[in-house]
């Protein structure tokens, strides 16, 4: 397929069926991740793939833990939010809702819990950085993480990031057995998109582009 197409089509999937993913198709579409350039070709991301039963624990695990701390995928931070990537946030969510009245579901916790259950995908892919590296390394895993979304289109599954696993990320290094000195930068949901999910018909909105640049000419 073009890329421009994979890069236009893509969308976050949040409905998966069952059906397991080949280990082989895991395979190629990482070995397609890891082309992702990365400073001075350190290659920092770690890979962890759960699968089968294990990956069934992981959920039961994590949505134990997001029903005792309660920390969502809300955008709060440090600081709160500017405004404009607060309403963005507040857009989304709005766009969101009228998929959610269609599937009866409460929107917090079909996000929440269903981010910690990957979205009931068969494959939950976790995404380690040595934490003797500096932060700026993050940007290495993104691109690999983009890369491995794009390729994962490209081969008729879908993903959606999770990023609220790493407010769990003790209880995904205890249930994994990740060392200590690894950073959980981010979690992916992996398979087949459920296309009979309202949720799949969603399609994010982006701003202009005018609204995220300043030329200086
Ligand atoms: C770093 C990162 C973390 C994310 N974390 C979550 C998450 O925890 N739960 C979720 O449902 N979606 C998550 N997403 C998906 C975003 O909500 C989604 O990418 C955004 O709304 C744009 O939609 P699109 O991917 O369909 O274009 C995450 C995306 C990124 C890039």
């Amino acid at each position: 397929m073009d890329l421009l197409k994979v890069i236009n089509e893509r969308r976050s999937v949040r409905a998966f069926k069952p059906d397991p993913v080949p280990k082989q198709t895991i395979e190629e579409i990482l070995k397609m991740a890891i082309l992702a350039p990365s400073a001075i070709n350190l290659q920092p991301w770690e890979f962890v793939v759960v699968t089968g039963e294990e990956r069934e624990r992981l959920s039961r695990r994590l949505i134990k833990a997001y029903k005792e701390k309660q920390i969502s995928c809300g955008p709060g931070n440090v600081k709160p939010l500017p405004k404009t990537f607060a309403k963005r946030g507040a857009k989304t969510l709005e766009l969101m809702n009228p998929f959610f009245e269609e599937m009866g579901v409460d929107p917090n916790q079909f996000i929440n819990e269903g981010s910690c259950n990957f979205y009931g995908a068969p494959v939950a892919i976790f995404f380690c950085l040595d934490d003797s590296f500096p932060k700026a390394r993050v940007v290495d895993i993104g691109l690999a993480l983009g890369y491995l979304i794009l390729t994962s289109h490209e081969f008729g599954l879908g993903t959606c990031p999770i990023g609220l696993i790493t407010a769990y990320e003790d209880e995904i290094k205890e249930l994994l057995n990740i060392p200590e000195n690894k950073m959980v930068v981010i979690g992916v949901a992996l398979g087949y998109p459920d296309e009979k999910s309202p949720i799949n018909r969603f399609k994010s909105y982006r701003e202009n582009l005018d609204k995220f640049i300043r030329w200086i000419e």
